[in-house]
């Protein structure tokens, strides 16, 4: 990461009025709905802060789902117990302010939603994500994400969390 530091926290009761990605559904949704899906606990949300203000610069939402074991790759499942489906979460959405991009801060927020997830007391083999665009799926396969075989979710990318998880290890 090069140039400004952040730090990520929950997104607790800070306004959000000001970050903008430019995507209009991921605007929307941090703007309008994410508070609701944290207080139903469909969500939690992690916002990037630059530096010492309470600027946000990005955020990501992580929630709990599972992945079918036969949509994983055949050397992936060799390794596995035949369960049906394998726990994984979910990086339902992300996204950098436009003011903030090329920066290294949605590397920063990948690495922080695994270290997250890995330092959980529950378990997930994987972390997922939708990829909105053609353009996300390449931002994802740059940092290792493999596609998911589900027929008509060729957006559907994940990573296992084991292999970060011991690089994690030795920082
Ligand atoms: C995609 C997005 C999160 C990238 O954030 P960013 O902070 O600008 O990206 P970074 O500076 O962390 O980029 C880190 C690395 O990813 C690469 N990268 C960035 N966007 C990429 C893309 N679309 N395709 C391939 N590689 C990409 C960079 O070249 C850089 O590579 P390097 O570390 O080898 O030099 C940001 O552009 C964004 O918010 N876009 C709109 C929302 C969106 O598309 N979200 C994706 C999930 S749906």
């Amino acid at each position: 990461m090069t140039g400004v530091f952040f730090c990520t926290e929950p997104l607790g009761g800070r306004s959000r009025g000001l970050f903008c990605c430019g995507v209009d559904a991921l605007d929307r949704y941090f703007h309008r709905q994410v508070s609701q899906d944290i207080r139903r606990r469909l969500t939690a949300c992690y916002v990037a802060l630059c530096g010492d203000s309470e600027r946000i610069c990005g955020f990501y939402t992580l929630s709990a789902c599972h992945i079918a074991l036969p949509d994983l790759p055949a050397e992936i499942t060799r390794k596995l117990p035949p369960y049906p489906v394998i726990p994984a979460v979910r990086i339902g959405r992300l996204a950098v302010d436009r003011d903030f991009r090329g920066q290294g801060l949605g590397s920063a927020m990948l690495v922080d939603a695994a270290r997250r997830v890995i330092e959980s007391d529950i378990a997930a083999f994987a972390l997922i994500v939708d990829a909105k665009d053609a353009q996300a799926v390449a931002f994802y396969e740059h940092h290792g994400f493999l596609r998911l075989a589900v027929e008509g979710e060729a957006r559907t990318l994940f990573i296992p969390l084991k292999g970060i998880a011991a690089r994690l290890k030795q920082e």
